[in-house]
């Protein structure tokens, strides 16, 4: 294993999902015990105490990269911490503070993830013009917040800052958030980001930012067309995707091939064109997920160990953590549209589950969408609370190529939460109970 980074467990671990979950359960704790404690009987003024917050979100980073670290040493896996460079198709070169180290091997994985993606022109400093690093440290809480990009990132680290405090402004090229999700959900979570106090300039491009002075100001567009206008804030935070980590590999000089946008092209065994050289994770085709990523690392050390390592790409779940969450696994109604594929849709409200209505958590629902000849499930979509959790069942469910009907035969516990995705299996065909 070679590793650049003084800590293993790479950007998830480090300067991703986990200190931005870190910073969304102390925020939603804190946005908790502010405004929705009293309604259950409790009073309390919560105060922030920033710092001590962001060493809670370190402690909970070094307590998983530790694991890993434990865990490489307990599986007996030799370890570098330096720079890799494939120099020949079965050498790596490591460059380490003493020195270089020539490693001969079998097979090498490429497994060196992405990184942030830039907006041309504007130059990120890590303090006003922050990427998703900087915005996981900020040491106090910005008055105004501009954030460019309504995805994944924007709308997690956009949530923390607002809770905290932040008039965040999410400006989005596009005409929704949340590409590539179910459009209904995408609708339903801007809705309630919005009675959350976050503000959306969607359909808009930022053109120029300006930190020459004490603020940040910048202009953004319409991307139809139209007026611009300047918006005025103190820290920007930039999240318009991730491209793939590939410099200085050394792969044009060994010859692997990669797409035009720098992703590496793979076989179905992950092998590249170079016979020996395989690649995984968000350096090759799909989402960029952790959980796709460990999949094809697990698929590709099955294969090398003469095993029959497969990923399912069908059901690769996703989730985003605001709150509520929004989970989905499989075809969105738009895909299904696309590809002519008849389709049932089954909807059940968590305004009509009674464990949410206890909890006083009952925004959003589950949709499932169920193919109209068969029943099979193509696509489960929950905008709900623990939505990230519940996808689990609908994607065991799809694992096993289910139908609505093995779903809603399944007994589920009562009183959970999860009762509502059996009612939506249930509304497939128009027989939910409790609605
Ligand atoms: P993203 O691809 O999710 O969203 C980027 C957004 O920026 C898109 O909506 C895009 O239309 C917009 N955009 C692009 N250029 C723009 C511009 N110039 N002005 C305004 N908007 C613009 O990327 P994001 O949020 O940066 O996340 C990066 C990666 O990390 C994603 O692949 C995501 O899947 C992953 N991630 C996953 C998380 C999770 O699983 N919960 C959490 C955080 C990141």
């Amino acid at each position: 294993m070679v590793e650049k980074r003084a800590t293993h467990g790479g950007t998830c671990l480090n300067v991703g999902c986990i200190p931005s979950k870190a910073l969304l359960h102390a925020s939603e704790a804190y946005a908790e015990a502010a405004h929705d404690f009293a309604g259950m009987g409790i009073k309390v003024k919560p105060e922030l105490d920033l710092a001590a917050m962001l060493a809670f979100k370190d402690s909970g980073v070094k307590g998983n990269v530790d694991g890993v670290e434990f865990l490489l040493k307990k599986n007996k896996i030799d370890t570098f911490h330096g720079t890799g460079r494939i120099t020949a198709p079965h050498t790596v070169e490591v460059t380490e503070s003493k020195g270089k180290t020539q490693l001969a091997t079998k097979a090498i994985v490429i497994a060196t993830g992405s990184e942030v993606a830039h907006v041309p022109g504007i130059d990120i400093d890590e303090k006003r013009i922050v990427s998703s690093t900087g915005a996981l440290s900020l040491p106090n809480v910005p008055k105004r917040m501009v954030v460019i990009g309504g995805g994944y990132i924007g709308l997690e680290l956009g949530s923390v800052w607002s809770r905290l405090g932040s008039e965040v402004t999410v400006v989005e090229m596009l005409h929704t958030i949340t590409p590539g999700l179910d459009g209904e959900l995408a609708k339903q979570l801007q809705r309630i980001l919005q009675k959350q106090g976050i503000t959306f300039k969607l359909g808009a491009k930022v053109v120029k930012v300006d930190a020459k002075g004490k603020g940040v100001t910048l202009t953004v567009e319409p991307v139809d067309g139209g007026k611009k206008e300047t918006l005025e804030c103190d820290v920007v935070l930039v999240a318009v995707g991730r491209v793939p980590n590939t410099e200085g590999l050394g792969l044009d000089d060994v010859g692997v091939e990669t797409h035009a946008r720098g992703r590496v092209i793979v076989d179905h065994k992950f092998q590249t064109n170079v016979p020996g050289i395989y690649a995984i994770g968000d350096v090759i085709a799909g989402p960029m997920l952790a959980h796709k990523a460990e999949e094809e690392g697990v698929a590709v050390a099955e294969d090398l160990a003469g095993q029959a390592g497969h990923v399912n790409y069908d059901v690769i779940p996703s989730v985003v953590y605001t709150a509520p969450e929004v989970a989905s696994v499989g075809k969105t109604e738009e895909q299904l549209k696309e590809a002519g594929i008849a389709y049932k849709v089954g909807k059940f409200p968590f305004t009509a589950n009674g464990r949410a209505k206890v909890n006083r958590t009952t925004e959003g629902f589950v949709k499932i969408l169920a193919d109209e000849a068969t029943d099979r499930v193509l696509g489960v979509h929950i905008i709900g609370p623990d939505a990230g959790t519940m996808i689990a069942e609908a994607a065991v469910l799809m694992e096993f190529g289910g139908s609505a009907e093995d779903l809603a035969r399944t007994c589920h516990a009562h009183p959970t939460l999860n009762e509502a995705v059996k009612e939506a299996a249930l509304a497939v065909d128009k027989r939910a109970l409790h609605m």
